[in-house]
C-alpha cells in the first residue's frame, strides 16, 4: 500500500501529542503538549484531570502538526494511534479523534501498543539498530527487556515484578519533595550529591531472571527518611544520587545479562528513564567495555511522544495492516503486545 504521510496520535498518559512522518524516515512534525504543569501540585497524574487536558489539546495538537508539516488532511495516507497501554480515559481521546479522522476523511486506520511505539522510536534516528537486537524499555508504566527479532517479533525476557522504574523515581520524588515528573527532578538534584553516600538495595540481582523490582528500593527510601526525621543536616542531593544509582546499576546489570544469554551485540534503551543523562552515560561506558552496539534515541524521541507511534504504523500500514472501525482501546496487556 502507497504509504507517504502518516499522523501519529498519542495521549496514553500526560502528554497529548501529534507527529506526521514522510516515508517512515523523514519527521515532518513532532507536537507534544506537556500537562506537569497540572499534576504536579498533586504529586503525580490525576487521570480525569488528565483527560480533561487531553480534551482541550487533542485538536489544536493534531492542527499543530498539520501546520508545522505543512500538509493537509486529505494529503495523508494513513492515521496511526496508540490503542493501549495507559490510562483509558485518556487513550480514548486520541483514539477516538483518531477514528474520526479516519472515517472522515476516509483514511487507513491502524492501532498501535504503546510499547512498540517505545521500541521502535531509535528507528527515528539517522542510525538505525540492526536486528536481532535487545531492547530495554524503561518508562512510566513499564520496565521491560525484550528480544526483538524484526519488526513486530518481539520476545519479552524479563520485566518488573513490582514498580516500573520511572514510577520508582516519581515516588521518591514525591518522598523527598520534588516536582513531577520525578525522573528530571532526581537527575537534576543528584548532580550535586553524592552517588555512594548511601547503599540503597539493588534489586533481584542475586535472582537468575531478567526481571526486575523497584518497589524494596522505593521503601528503603522510605524507612531511611523515617529515620532521618528531623535531621535536616542529611543531603536531600546524596539521598537523589544514591537511588539514582541503585536504579542505573539494575538495568546497566539484567541489561547486560541479557545480551550475554541471547548472544546478542546490539542494543537499544528506550522509554522515559532512558532520557536520564547518567544512565545513557553508564550505557555508553559498557558498551565500549563490552564492545556491543548501543542506540538511545534522543531525549525527545525517549520520554512520550507521536514520532514512534507514526514510524511504528508506518511499519505496519505498509505491509498492508490496518485495523477497522471499532477496533477497542485497552488499559493493560503489554506482554503481548496486541
Ligand atoms: O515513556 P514515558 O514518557 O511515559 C510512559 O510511557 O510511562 O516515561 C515517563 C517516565 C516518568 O516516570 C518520568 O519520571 C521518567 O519517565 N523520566 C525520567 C527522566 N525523564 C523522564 N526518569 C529518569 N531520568 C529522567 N531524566
Ligand atoms: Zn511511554
Amino acid at each position: 500500500m502507497k504509504m507517504e504521510l502518516v499522523l501519529g496520535i498519542e495521549t496514553s498518559c500526560d502528554e497529548t501529542a501529534a507527529a506526521v512522518l514522510k516515508n517512515g524516515n523523514e519527521l515532518l512534525s513532532n507536537v507534544v503538549a506537556s500537562q506537569d504543569d497540572i499534576h504536579t501540585k498533586f504529586g503525580g497524574i490525576v487521570p480525569e484531570l488528565a483527560c480533561r487536558r487531553h480534551i482541550e489539546c487533542i485538536l489544536p495538537v493534531i492542527e499543530k502538526a498539520l501546520t508545522d508539516a505543512n500538509v493537509k488532511l486529505k494529503e495523508l495516507d494513513g492515521i496511526s494511534v496508540t490503542k493501549g497501554p495507559g490510562l483509558i480515559g485518556s487513550i480514548l481521546i486520541g483514539f477516538s479523534a483518531a477514528k474520526s479522522i479516519a472515517f472522515a476523511m476516509n483514511k487507513p486506520f491502524i492501532g498501535i501498543n504503546h510499547i512498540e511505539g517505545h521500541l521502535n522510536a531509535a528507528f527515528l534516528e539517522k542510525i538505525k539498530p540492526p536486528y536481532p537486537h535487545i531492547a530495554l524499555i524503561a518508562s512510566g508504566g513499564h520496565t521491560s527487556l525484550f528480544k526483538v527479532m524484526n519488526f513486530g517479533e518481539y520476545q519479552l525476557l524479563g520485566r518488573t515484578r513490582d514498580d516500573a522504574a520511572g514510577e520508582a523515581f516519581d515516588k521518591v520524588a514525591k518522598m523527598l519533595g520534588y516536582p513531577q515528573p520525578g525522573g528530571p527532578s532526581i537527575e537534576k538534584s543528584s548532580m550535586k550529591g553524592n552517588p555512594s553516600a548511601i547503599n540503597f538495595p539493588r534489586g533481584m540481582l542475586k535472582d537468575d531472571s531478567l526481571d526486575f523490582s523497584f518497589s524494596g528500593l522505593k521503601t528503603a527510601v522510605m524507612n531511611y527518611l523515617r529515620k532521618l526525621e528531623n535531621d535536616k543536616s542529611e543531603d536531600k542531593a546524596d539521598i537523589a544520587a544514591s537511588f539514582q544509582q541503585s536504579v542505573i546499576d539494575t538495568l546497566v546489570f539484567k541489561t547486560i545479562r541479557a545480551l550475554d544469554e541471547c548472544k546478542i551485540s546490539s542494543l537499544v534503551v528506550a522509554g522515559g528513564v532512558a532520557a536520564n543523562e547518567p544512565l545513557r552515560k553508564v550505557f555508553k561506558k559498557e558498551s565500549i567495555n563490552k564492545d556491543f552496539k548501543l542506540f538511545i534515541p534522543s531525549i525527545n524521541f525517549c520520554t512520550d511522544n507521536a514520532a514512534m507511534i507514526a514510524y511504528a504504523g508506518f511499519k505496519r500500514l505498509s505491509r498492508g495492516e490496518k485495523d477497522s472501525l471499532d477496533l477497542n482501546a485497552f488499559a493493560t496487556g503489554f506482554m503481548e503486545l496486541a
